[in-house]
């Protein structure tokens, strides 16, 4: 996705971003946008490119990318487990499951794996609250969760997930 396993950014996967909003104005959020749909993230190098390259400041950049939620400026995991902590979630049991994640994973809320694999992110309401405790597993939404069977499930999707990308 850009970025190799030894974290070095390949800055030419700009090149056809800027080409394509050359002639624009206004275009510092499709950019901000295409550049983390290119690198996963936002590393601070793009982000310093694309100041350069737009004539305005890294303190802009930076300020636009850090207000928006949809921009993430830590390396982000292949697969995104979501912990939904809304009031039904909490009562039912969201702490013990983000502790269990802490001892089973050794992430904290919004930290990522050091091979790269999983990054966990602490939502609020997902609307399912009849399932409480929800977590959302890249698309699978899991409900009435236990701290030991989402351990279990979170290891099993990621090997079954490994498996299936070295085939
Ligand atoms: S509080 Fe978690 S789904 Fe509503």
């Amino acid at each position: 996705m850009g970025v190799s396993s030894n974290g070095n950014i390949d800055l030419t996967l700009m090149d056809k971003v800027f080409e394509k909003y050359a002639a624009q104005k206004g275009t510092l959020i499709p950019i901000l946008q295409a550049a983390q749909s290119t690198y996963g993230y936002l590393p601070k190098e793009v982000l310093k490119l694309i100041a350069d390259r737009l004539g305005v400041s890294l303190g802009k950049v930076y300020g636009v990318a850090t207000f928006y939620a949809q921009f993430y400026m830590e390396r982000r995991g292949r697969h995104i487990l979501k912990l939904c902590d809304g009031t039904a979630c909490h009562v039912r049991g969201t702490p013990i499951l983000v502790t269990a994640v802490e001892d089973g994973f050794h992430i904290n809320p919004g930290e990522t794996t050091e091979d790269g694999e999983l990054t966990v992110d602490i939502v609020y309401c997902l609307g399912s609250c009849a399932m409480a405790p929800v977590a959302i597993l890249d698309e699978q939404v899991m409900g009435r969760m236990r701290p030991e069977m989402l351990v279990r499930q979170v290891k099993k999707y990621l090997k079954s997930a490994q498996e299936t990308t070295e085939s």
